[in-house]
C-alpha cells in the first residue's frame, strides 16, 4: 500500500441517490435511485479498514430515510469506525431514527437554512425547528450547520438562541450554487461578513470562500486535495465525489482498489465549485 493511501483518513457515504426532502438547491454528487445495500457497505467497509480508516461519515441523501439506517451505524461500529451524521432530520420516523443510534455516533450535524434559504430552496430546514433534535440526541457531540443566504437580524437571533438552548457549536457558510440551481446572491459579501463577524471562519471556510470568488471569475484550477474517499450509493468508490472517472467498484479485488486509489494521487481530479465546499483538506462531517 502506497503513502498516499495511508494518509486518507475518512469516507463520505452516500446512502441514496434520492432525497424525499428535496431541497431545490440540493448539490449532492448523485441523484437518482441507487439506494446503499447493506452487503455493499460491508464489502466497503472491509477494503477501507485494511487501507486503515476508521471514520466513516453517513450522508447521503437523506441518512436517516435509509431503510437500515440503524443498522449502517452498528455495522460501522463492528468494524471499527467512528460513525458521524449529516442530517436534515426534524422529527418523525427519520427523528427516531436518530435518536435510536445518537449514543453510538461521533457526531452528529444538523443542518439548517437561514429563512431566505429556506425560501429559496422550500426546505423546511429552520434553525428554529433544530432543538428539539438536539435534545433526542441526548450528548452534545453535536453541531447546527446553517447554509446562509440574504442572512438577518432574525436568522442572527435563531442561531444565538439554538447554540445557548443546545450548548453546541455553529457553523454558518454560504450557500453554494449546484450543478441544476444557479442563482445570484446580490448579499453575497454582506453575508460572508456577517458570517465572520458574528461566527468566525475556519480555514476551511476561508478557502472555500476564495474558491468561490475566483470561480465567479473563472479562474480556479486546483486538484483534489481531500483526504476523504467517497462510496456511492451504487457502490463505487472515488476521490471525488463529483469525478466518476477514477472509480472503483468495491466488488473489485484488492489489488484493483490499490491501483485506482494510487491513480487517484498521481492523477487528482480538478475541483469544481461544490467539490470546493465538501472536498477540502482537513475537513470533518
Ligand atoms: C447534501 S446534504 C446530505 C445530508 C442531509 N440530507 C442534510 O441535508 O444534512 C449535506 C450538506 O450539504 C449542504 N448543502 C446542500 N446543498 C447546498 C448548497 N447548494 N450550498 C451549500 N450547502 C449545501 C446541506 O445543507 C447539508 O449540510
Ligand atoms: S440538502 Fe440534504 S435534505 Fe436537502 S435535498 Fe440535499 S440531501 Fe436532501
Amino acid at each position: 500500500m502506497s503513502d498516499q493511501i495511508g494518509a486518507l483518513r475518512g469516507v463520505l457515504v452516500s446512502t441514496a441517490d434520492n432525497c424525499a426532502v428535496n431541497c431545490r438547491f440540493c448539490f449532492r454528487a448523485d441523484v437518482g435511485r441507487d439506494v446503499l445495500s447493506l452487503d455493499t457497505y460491508a464489502r466497503a467497509l472491509s477494503r477501507l479498514r485494511e487501507i486503515g480508516i476508521d471514520e466513516l461519515c453517513l450522508s447521503g441523501g437523506e441518512p436517516t430515510d435509509h431503510p437500515e439506517f440503524g443498522r449502517l451505524v452498528r455495522v460501522a461500529l463492528q468494524f471499527g469506525f467512528r460513525a458521524s451524521v449529516v442530517t436534515a432530520a426534524r422529527s418523525g420516523p427519520r427523528l427516531d431514527a436518530l435518536a435510536e443510534v445518537a449514543g453510538m455516533l461521533s457526531h452528529v450535524t444538523v443542518s439548517a437554512d437561514s429563512r431566505k434559504a429556506d425560501e429559496l430552496g422550500r426546505t423546511g430546514r429552520t434553525i428554529s425547528s433544530t432543538p428539539k433534535v438536539f435534545e433526542a440526541l441526548g450528548h452534545h457531540r453535536a453541531s447546527l450547520h446553517v447554509t446562509a443566504y440574504q442572512l438577518d437580524d432574525d436568522d442572527l437571533t435563531e442561531i444565538a438562541a439554538v447554540v445557548e438552548a443546545a450548548e453546541v457549536p455553529v457553523e454558518v457558510s454560504p450557500l453554494l450554487p449546484s450543478p441544476t440551481f444557479r442563482f445570484e446572491n446580490p448579499n453575497l459579501a454582506r453575508d460572508l461578513e456577517l458570517i465572520s463577524t458574528s461566527f468566525g471562519m475556519s480555514d476551511q471556510l476561508r478557502t472555500v470562500v476564495s474558491d468561490y470568488h475566483a470561480w465567479l471569475h473563472g479562474s480556479v484550477q486546483r486538484s483534489c486535495e481531500s483526504v476523504r474517499l467517497y462510496l456511492s450509493a451504487d457502490g463505487y468508490l472515488r476521490r471525488c465525489p463529483y469525478d466518476k472517472s477514477g472509480q472503483v467498484s468495491v466488488t473489485a479485488t484488492r489489488q484493483a482498489i490499490h491501483e485506482a486509489l494510487d491513480r487517484s494521487f498521481c492523477t487528482p481530479p480538478t475541483t469544481g465549485l461544490a467539490c470546493m465546499a465538501i472536498c477540502r483538506p482537513d475537513n470533518e462531517g
